[in-house]
């Protein structure tokens, strides 16, 4: 008898999150959050990104990657996740789902080059940073890489008492385990950091989540920004359509694009 999914899922074990999929459920016990990539999206609608492609940070086991893939209109999801049992029970999960628009790679994010990558309309990065002893390193590259918009879900430094190359944080020590850094320290940036961090590569911030009761010791925000030359060019297109008589269709974009000149 061919074995069920959950059967063949548990080779895998330990798994962290429960997955269900054609009514069978699989994985382990915590149950998965939405609330993360329904931002997102709310977002992304509000500002009619067109978001078809999208890079995402610390994939983990896939729990938002599959999300993010199921929702119409996006095209393409790359996971970056820094271990390989993850990456194993993931692939699992796309399997499990047939999402064959998802791709995991096995990646040190502590050592990310974006040059290595393509351009992608958006960067989902929710639970890596503060476990990266460079986080003001990847925030700029983030900002490089997507093309309209960024979420950043993050635990950051209330009580910020060092100071690395301009940024304030604090030196934490990193745990052990599935969920964890590589490194023995990682460093907590503060609210103030990442947001002068963002602004200062070209990214607007227009939403905030604080989540308001710290999670362990540290509190918790989530940040949707967009990216300015795309706040930008939505300014000039919305401004050149109401001064020409060309098509919104063609002429608007035509028209933006002159204006930018
Ligand atoms: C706290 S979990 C968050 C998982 C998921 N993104 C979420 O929000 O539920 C952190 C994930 O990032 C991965 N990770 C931590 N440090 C990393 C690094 N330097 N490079 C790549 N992945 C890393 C861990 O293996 C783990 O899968």
């Amino acid at each position: 008898m061919t074995p069920s999914l959950a059967e063949r899922a548990r080779a895998l074990d330990p798994w962290w999150f429960q997955f269900e999929a054609d009514g069978e459920t699989f994985g382990g016990e915590v149950p998965r959050d939405t609330s993360r990539t329904a931002t997102f999206f709310e977002w992304v609608e509000k500002l009619q990104l067109p978001v078809r492609t999208i890079l995402e940070l610390g994939s983990h086991e896939g729990n938002h990657t599959l999300q993010l893939a199921s929702h119409p209109g996006v095209e393409k999801v790359v996971g970056l996740e820094g271990r390989s049992d993850n990456i194993a029970r993931a692939n699992f999960v796309k399997a499990a789902f047939d999402l064959p628009s998802i791709e995991f790679h096995e990646h040190n994010l502590e050592h990310f080059d974006p040059a290595d990558w393509p351009r992608f309309d958006a960067v989902f990065c929710s639970g890596l940073l503060y476990h990266l002893p460079n986080p003001w390193e990847l925030l700029p590259k983030i900002a490089r890489l997507a093309r309209h918009c960024v979420l950043v879900d993050t635990l950051y430094s209330e009580w910020p008492r060092d100071l690395v190359e301009r940024t304030a944080g604090q030196w934490c020590n990193e745990p052990t385990g599935a969920l964890a850094g590589f490194s023995e320290r990682s460093f907590l940036l503060s609210f103030k950091s990442i947001a002068m961090l963002m602004m200062e590569h070209g990214l607007v911030v227009h939403h905030v989540t604080d989540y308001g009761q710290p999670r362990g010791k540290h509190h918790r925000i989530l940040i949707f920004a967009e990216k300015t030359e795309a706040v930008r060019w939505k300014h000039w297109r919305s401004k050149a359509q109401s001064t020409t008589k060309e098509t919104p269709e063609e002429g608007g974009d035509n028209a933006a694009k002159r204006a930018l000149k």
